[in-house]
């Protein structure tokens, strides 16, 4: 069955948990569309766990684009939800329509997520009003990195949980269909989920939201120098591929690869013949 803002909608509504996964090819598209993921994120991350980078600030229009359109053609019943890149919607109400519907029709994406609380709300009305579904994402938003002085937990105090709660009724109010919660307190998260009517997806927020997402390079230990406290890995693949180059550089070395079943057969007289 296609996932869609709806069925989002209804799982909420049925106490069904929702499940997220970032993806940002073809290929992981392809096996997590057909795992039954509800929802892949082309998220902004795709600036650091692909391209190298050091946070999300540099990710451009062009790159959502390009990577949420290989995703899209790996999918068949998974929603697809693309990250706007910085800079991208905080500019204008008018940008983030433009480029709200750049991601619908050049990166073939079925909704979009921005960052940020009750100060982007008149533009998640605006790309709801252009009929394009939005995700709202609030706590460690990523692109305010520098306004945040690093990656920390948000919502700890009296204070920044209210904002936090406010800005979860402001957006589910501006129209925005599902929000993600990163990075907060489990009991916040809890109280944020109950007391909103759109499903909650966190990362870093315990199980008291309506749904989790995690990037796949992490719950699948593609990295041996960072595991976030929030991650689960669920296969050791970084293991696992470093193993199969080292041992595909040893073969080549040795001569035991490619054998003869790897390799195409001819009439080996012609050879014999050439000069
Ligand atoms: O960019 C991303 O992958 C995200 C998730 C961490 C929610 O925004």
């Amino acid at each position: 069955m296609k996932n869609t803002v709806v069925t989002f909608q209804e799982a909420k509504d049925k106490g069904e948990k929702l499940t997220m996964l970032t993806a940002y090819d073809y290929s992981t598209a392809k096996l997590i569309d057909e795992a039954g993921i509800n929802a892949i994120l082309v998220g902004d991350s795709l600036g650091m766990v692909v391209l190298g980078y050091e946070d999300t600030i540099s990710v451009t229009m062009e790159d959502m684009i390009h990577h949420s359109a290989a995703v899209a053609r790996g999918i068949k019943e998974t929603l697809l939800i693309t990250d706007m890149p910085f800079m991208s919607y905080q500019t204008s109400v008018y940008d983030a329509v433009v480029n709200a519907g750049r991601l619908m029709k050049e990166g073939r994406a079925q909704a979009v997520k921005l960052e940020g609380g009750k100060e982007v709300c008149p533009q998640i009305r605006a790309i709801v009003n252009a009929s394009i579904p939005v995700c709202a994402h609030i706590g460690l938003t990523p692109q305010s990195v520098n306004a945040f002085g690093g990656f920390k937990v948000q919502g700890k105090g009296e204070e920044a949980a209210q904002k936090l709660l406010d800005d979860a009724r402001a957006v589910e109010e501006a129209g925005a269909f599902a929000v993600v919660l990163e990075c907060v307190p489990q009991a916040l998260a809890k109280k944020i989920s109950e007391s909103i009517h759109i499903p909650t997806i966190g990362i870093g927020a315990g199980g008291g939201c309506d749904g989790q997402v995690l990037v796949y390079q992490d719950m699948l230990a593609m990295y041996s120098d960072m595991k976030p406290k929030f991650v689960k890995q669920y296969a050791q693949i970084g293991d696992q591929m470093r193993e199969a180059f080292r041992a595909y550089k040893q073969d080549v070395a040795e001569g035991t690869f490619p054998a003869e079943e790897h390799s195409f057969k001819m009439d080996e007289s012609i050879i014999d013949r050439l000069y």
